[in-house]
């Protein structure tokens, strides 16, 4: 960066600024994922295990802070199962999701080891059996469960609804044999992931009370639950300023509620495990970018980044979500702020992140930085829409910059 360029954001952006990284760039900061795993932690019950959500976040600095600290591994992709392999996750630790699987996605995760699985019909339980007895080995699943209703309040229903997400409380229940042992796969429990990024405290502990009432019904007529997946919905701020989520209060209300409807949790039985992804990592990454162009069109200004939705929202850029409007943090620009039309380099209209973000007048080379978005930022991102390169990932720890890559696509089919 060039001496008179502001510096936007927070000490991890400006250390791997300092330090000479070009944009643009994510930057993860391994303090704040720390961080966020305490907190995290601190705030379940403590018998409980705590799986991390590859989707989130799968670079392998992020996923070694993870697994040091004692974090285990969901994963839902060869990809996935890849990287957390890479990160040192012991196979037999993971757990391995996914509403569709291919039988040679699954042959390969059981040569390596893989040996929990969620499962979400009677045909998958088929699937599953065939390949492990093909394999010659044995495999525990989870069965997942789409519940009755939506629980209020998620950012994203998984469940509850018409889903490809789990079975259906009153199928599993109309026809318990279908969703049964097979030779070669033990029914070891239930997996319970209603949504995502609830908004706070009172919204999970509703939620994780109707998961458990339904738990309890299931072990009622036979299910066995020796594991009983929660899942999550820990929520987290995505392109917008803010902390992680204040969750106090959450720990006693889960212990209520497994008191209640899971007696013997306290001793391991069940083993009550959650699932994370945003929580852990969102608030550890900011997006660096920088000014292209600036212009006065039809009446607006308009300012043309280094990035656009291939670094940065890419779903909601093709209008599948409301589109992205994140916060735009700036230290540059002079003269009140003014709506503006936000774009990125793409040859796509598409290509907007904001029709009237509010900012002062920006110059070429102004670094602009968005925060918060640590998870589902790159990986969620159409990287290969268009062409241009990746953005770099910096990793910091602190004030110290230990990491600095660039993903690589392969652009040409060979
Ligand atoms: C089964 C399952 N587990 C965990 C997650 C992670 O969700 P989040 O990042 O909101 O914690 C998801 C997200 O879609 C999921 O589908």
């Amino acid at each position: 960066m060039s001496e008179d360029q502001a510096v936007p954001g927070n000490l991890a952006v400006a250390t791997a600024l300092r330090e000479g990284v070009e944009t643009p760039a994510y930057v993860y900061d391994l303090s704040e994922v720390r961080a966020n795993l305490a907190r995290l932690r601190s705030a379940l019950p403590e018998r409980s295990g705590l799986y991390y959500s590859l989707k989130a976040n799968p670079h392998p600095h992020v996923l070694a802070a993870l697994r040091e600290g004692g974090a285990r591994a969901e994963v839902c992709s060869p990809g996935e199962l890849d990287a957390a392999l890479a990160a040192g996750w012991p196979a037999d630790t993971l757990l391995y999701n996914g509403p569709g699987k291919r039988d040679a996605d699954l042959a390969r995760a059981l040569r390596l080891g893989v040996r929990e699985f969620s499962v979400d019909s009677p045909h998958a339980l088929d699937q599953l059996d065939a390949v492990a007895r093909a394999e010659s080995v044995q495999v525990r699943c989870l069965l997942r469960i789409n519940d009755d209703q939506p629980e209020p309040g998620q950012g994203l229903t998984m469940t509850g609804v018409t889903s490809q997400f789990g079975a259906d409380v009153g199928w599993v229940l109309a026809e318990p044999a279908r969703f049964g042992d097979r030779d070669h796969v033990e029914v070891v429990g239930l997996h319970l992931y209603m949504g995502t990024n609830l908004a706070g405290v009172d919204e999970l502990l509703a939620q994780f009370a109707r998961s458990l009432a339904t738990a309890a019904k299931l072990r009622a007529e036979g299910f066995r639950v020796d594991v009983l997946d929660l899942g999550g919905g820990f929520g987290a701020p995505f392109g917008k300023e803010g902390g992680a989520v204040d969750l106090a209060g959450l720990r006693e209300g889960l212990h209520d509620l497994l008191d209640e409807h899971a007696p013997g949790w306290r001793g391991g039985a069940p083993e009550v495990v959650f699932e994370s992804g945003r929580y852990l990592v969102g608030t550890a990454g900011s997006l660096v970018t920088a000014v292209l162009d600036v212009k006065r069109s039809h009446g607006r200004d308009v300012v043309v980044l280094e990035s656009g939705i291939n670094h940065l929202g890419g779903m909601a850029g093709l209008r599948r979500l409301p589109p992205l409007n994140p916060t735009l943090v700036h230290s540059a620009g002079v003269g009140p702020a003014e709506p503006t039309v936000v774009a990125g380099p793409l040859c796509t209209p598409l290509d907007t992140w904001s029709r009237g973000a509010r900012l002062p007048r920006l110059r070429p080379g102004d670094l602009i930085a968005v925060p918060n978005v640590g998870a589902y930022g790159l990986y969620a991102s159409l990287v290969a829409f268009l062409g241009q390169p990746c953005p770099v990932e910096a990793v910091v720890d602190g004030d110290r910059l230990v990491h600095t890559s660039r993903l690589d696509l392969t652009r040409v089919p060979r």
